[in-house]
């Protein structure tokens, strides 16, 4: 076992893969191109981080998550080519389709916000990614823009593809698509539900659906929803208004920030369809959530938008459930990186992403915004096939028997487990104590950790 790995250009890993070099990193590993020389293809190659490699619960998350990713029946979903254990390292390996482009944190960092119609179109995508796999009853649970990524299209004139990244915390639900209970405490706070942060609260497709609107929102405006969000961002001052303080309106928070005309009408209904505390109010699953916004944006484009149109029904206006989080406990927090005042560019005539990418099978095809043609072109449909075949990849159990659950935390600042507590319902006040103590002690580690990034 190495106390150390970091893949040299021109190193051979496991027996298989010519790294050329370092494409992305986040909580649970390293991202390399890196040629496999038995298909003689270029793959995208994840490594488990080394300080993770004898970490049997993180090593059963890195495993689980390229049986997730290879079950999950949609175009949208990044493609797991191979996986395997590094004989020498001990260190387990992914390889993937290489995408060509950047992911969404990225590109709005130098795009700022997008034109809603490039919205609508990446929702479709992402949309038909999660619902998929909330279909099979997966909920990803880690949904923000470093895991959504904007794979450019071979051809120049041809729009990118999403392809939805890291199913590494992904929980199966049972048949009632709710989990009995939410055994770990993980998420990142900028983007986690409420019930990821309360360890006795269900963890179903709903919980998707609150970062998929903290998203839109984002993209929309080009802010993050919360004021705590920084820059300097606050882990406890988020932890707060995630759990604590009541959710304003999303028009209100866009008057804020000076963008309110950047939000379709009818859009602080759809909104609260799914930030809202109560994830039984929410959209249940990603379909529901993009159907609701799609007629929300062709009602806009029409001009006789009321407020969001049928599928938003009549539960619009943003929950006052604050005091239901009151007694929230055991929040493992991971500090986020700090999202920049930006100045919004003027909307592009096409998305203006990475390079060349490679798909593999049919795209859903998009509609156009009603009334005329979008903006920007509608996304690329063109397909080309992965190939040639490659040794027999590592034989993925199918969904219904999934690993042993995720454990301990992830994201971009890995921090140590939080405690369990005993059976559902409030904690005692020594657990609260030792919970508060937890939560300082993550709030200091991921502080450090973010300063050694530097
Ligand atoms: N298949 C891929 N092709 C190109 N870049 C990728 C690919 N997979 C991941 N990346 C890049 O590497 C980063 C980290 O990958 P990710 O799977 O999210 O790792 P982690 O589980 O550690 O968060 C992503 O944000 C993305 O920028
Ligand atoms: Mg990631």
């Amino acid at each position: 076992m190495v106390a150390s790995l970091r893949l040299a250009r021109g190193s051979l890993f496991a027996g298989d893969f010519r790294v050329i070099r370092s494409i992305g990193h986040g909580g649970l590993g390293t991202v390399y191109e890196a040629e496999q020389l038995s298909a003689h293809r270029v793959r995208a190659l994840k490594v488990l981080h080394p300080q993770f490699v004898e970490d049997e619960g993180i090593r059963a998350r890195f495993e689980q998550e390229a049986r997730v990713a290879a079950h999950i029946p949609s175009p949208h979903v990044v493609q797991v080519i191979a996986s395997g254990v590094d004989e020498a390292s001990g260190a387990p390996w992914m390889a993937m389709e290489l995408l060509r482009g950047e992911d969404l944190e990225a590109a709005m960092n130098h795009r700022g916000r997008f034109p809603p119609e490039e919205v609508l179109e990446i929702f479709r995508q992402l949309c038909h990614a999660v619902g998929q796999a909330h279909g099979l009853g997966i909920v990803h649970r880690d949904l923000k823009p470093e895991n959504v990524f904007m794979a450019r299209a071979p051809s120049a004139d041809e729009a990118p593809t999403v392809k939805v990244l890291d199913f590494g915390i992904a929980k199966w639900v049972d048949d009632n698509r709710t989990s009995q209970e939410n055994s770990q405490l993980i998420g990142t706070p900028l983007w986690m539900a409420p019930e990821q942060a309360q360890r006795s609260a269900s963890i179903r497709p709903a919980t998707d659906v609150w970062a998929l609107g903290l998203l839109a929102f984002r993209l929309l405006t080009g802010r993050a929803y919360w004021k705590s969000a920084g820059p300097p961002p606050s882990v406890a001052a988020l932890l707060s208004e995630l759990l604590n303080e009541p959710l304003e309106t999303a028009s209100h928070r866009a008057s804020m920030y000076g963008c309110a005309g950047l939000l379709p009408p009818g859009f602080d209904g759809w909104f609260g369809r799914c930030v809202v505390r109560d994830s039984t109010r929410r959209f249940s699953d990603a379909n529901k959530a993009f159907a609701a916004l799609d007629q929300l944006f062709g009602a806009a484009s029409e001009d006789d938008a009321g407020e969001g149109g049928d599928l938003l029904g009549d539960t619009m206006q943003l929950d006052g459930v604050a005091d239901q989080m009151r007694a929230s406990v055991g929040v493992a927090a991971t500090m986020m990186a700090p999202t920049p005042v930006r100045t919004p560019p003027p909307p592009p005539s096409r998305m203006a992403i990475g390079e060349a990418a490679t798909m593999v099978g049919p795209t859903p095809v998009a509609r156009p915004l009603r009334p005329g043609p979008p903006v920007a072109p509608p996304f690329a449909r063109a397909a080309v096939t992965v190939g040639p075949p490659v040794p027999p990849p590592q034989v993925f159990p199918p969904p219904s028997a999934p690993s042993a659950p995720p454990v301990g935390m992830d994201l971009s600042v890995p921090l140590p487990v939080a405690p369990r507590l005993g059976a559902d319902g409030p904690p005692s006040p020594g657990v609260k104590m030792v919970l508060g103590a937890v939560l300082v002690v993550l709030v200091v580690a991921a502080v450090a950790v973010m300063l050694l990034r530097r």
